[in-house]
């Protein structure tokens, strides 16, 4: 049941029209919190997102849900590994929120520093 719940969610999200026009990394933000939350030890279907910037990948304490590629990741949170990341996540893990245009990851890239 709980699966199921969890597998509705993630249709949702999937169908989610782009919720930001103007690239603002708070309000694009709403596509990832159903996931992550910015609070440091906050872990939930992701890893919490505090402080990731300059952090290696893969390494968020007492989160468990890694994929083995994630577990395996020897590589830090530069500007550039996160820009292709969320361009496409799905080439390199389990996650599939991407930012298609290179505006809002930009925003969000410097929106992530802030937190
Ligand atoms: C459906 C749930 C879900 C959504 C929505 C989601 N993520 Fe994720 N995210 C994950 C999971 C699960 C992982 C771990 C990936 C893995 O192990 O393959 C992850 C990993 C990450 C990481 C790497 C963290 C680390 O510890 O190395 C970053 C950065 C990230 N997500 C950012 C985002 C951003 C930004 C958004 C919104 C645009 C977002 N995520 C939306 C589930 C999600």
């Amino acid at each position: 049941m709980k699966t199921l719940k969890i597998a509705a969610a993630m249709a949702c999200i999937a169908f989610l029209p782009n919720l930001a026009s103007a690239a603002d990394g708070a309000t694009l933000f709403k596509k990832c919190k159903f996931c992550h939350s910015l609070e440091a030890g906050k872990n939930k279907m992701g890893p919490s997102l505090h402080n990731i910037t300059g952090k290696p990948a893969g390494k968020v304490a007492g989160f468990k849900r890694y994929s083995d590629r994630f577990k395996a990741a020897d590589f830090i949170w530069t500007d550039k590994n996160l820009d292709e990341f969320f361009q496409n996540p799905k080439k390199i893990s389990k996650m599939t929120a991407r930012l298609s245009k290179a505006e809002d990851r930009a925003a969000m890239i410097e929106f992530l520093k802030t937190k």
